[in-house]
């Protein structure tokens, strides 16, 4: 039986074990797909005893995806600008490393949501390493403006000068936000997770933009209740776990799987 993981600390919240067994139940493929508590400092250690007990593959959530790079022989294009991972899978046993975050991230908006970003004045709040791994790929996808706000500026800045090569991305002060009108706000930070209220100014945005939580459940509920209180369109997180989660089965097995709404409501009675 092939053998697939997720390492995370924490890991017990994990939905991923759930998600690859539906797939794989749905695509006629015989798998396991457990959720490894990983120990802070010996990342490495147990990735690869987990690859030499005949692992064909993991996933990596936080805080490990920079540690997964470096585990990574061999790394994909967005890895590599990323610099971090959160696919590995092994080929005529060297160990391959990729990202699909951001990819994830796009699927969601274009074809569950129906947005094209092209074009789009985007900002993004919070300069984490959730928003590292989907800068990229906004830019990729060319908006007329892209702006980042972070509540440590010099966090900002890193990757404002990480991603200059690919294409613009601009900070925004917290005073200059209302100079602008957004069309799309997607949260980066954990806030959400302390449940922290939003504190933003008002009218910076278009009246129909839309509001995106790269979080989902009950860590994306104050920038939703920021979104509801200003009658914008919010979206969380929950299709780019799954959209994320179908890339990397397909980077496995080569077989995309289908995300049904059956699968979707049992995540959302998960929450
Ligand atoms: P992740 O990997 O999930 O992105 P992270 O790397 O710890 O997590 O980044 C969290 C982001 O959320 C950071 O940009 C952080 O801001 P700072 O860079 O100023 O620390 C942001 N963040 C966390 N709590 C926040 C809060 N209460 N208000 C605003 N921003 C917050």
């Amino acid at each position: 039986m092939k053998k697939y993981a997720v390492f995370g600390n924490p890991i017990k919240h994990s939905m991923s074990p759930l998600i690859h067994t539906y797939f794989a139940k749905h695509s006629g493929i015989e798998l396991t797909y457990e959720a490894i508590l990983g120990t802070i400092g010996k990342f490495e250690l147990e990735a690869k005893e987990f690859l030499n007990k005949g692992g064909k593959g993991f996933n990596i959530t936080l805080p490990f995806k920079q540690e997964a790079y470096n585990l990574a022989d061999i790394k994909s294009d967005i890895a590599k600008i990323t610099g971090s991972v959160n696919t590995i899978s092994i080929k005529d046993g060297l160990i391959y490393g990729d990202n699909t975050d951001g990819s994830g991230f796009i699927k969601d908006i274009k074809n569950n949501i129906g947005y094209d970003i092209r074009k789009k004045k985007v900002l993004i709040l919070g300069a984490g390493g959730a928003a590292m791994g989907i800068i990229p790929n906004i830019l990729y996808e060319q908006p007329s403006e892209f702006k980042i706000y972070n509540r440590t500026y010099e966090k900002a800045k890193k990757l404002c000068n990480k991603f200059l090569d690919i294409g613009k991305l601009d900070i925004v002060s917290l005073e200059d936000l209302k100079k602008n009108k957004f069309d799309i706000i997607i949260n980066s930070t954990s806030a959400g997770i302390s449940g922290t209220e939003f504190f933003l100014p008002k009218n910076f945005f278009e009246n129909d933009a839309i509001c995106y939580d790269l979080s989902y459940g009950a860590a994306s509920n104050s920038f939703k209740n920021w979104a509801n209180k200003n009658k914008l369109t919010f979206y969380d997180g929950l299709g780019m776990l799954l959209e994320q989660a179908a890339d990397s089965f397909y980077i496995w097995e080569l077989k995309r799987p289908v995300i049904t709404d059956e699968l979707k409501n049992i995540l959302l009675k998960k929450l």
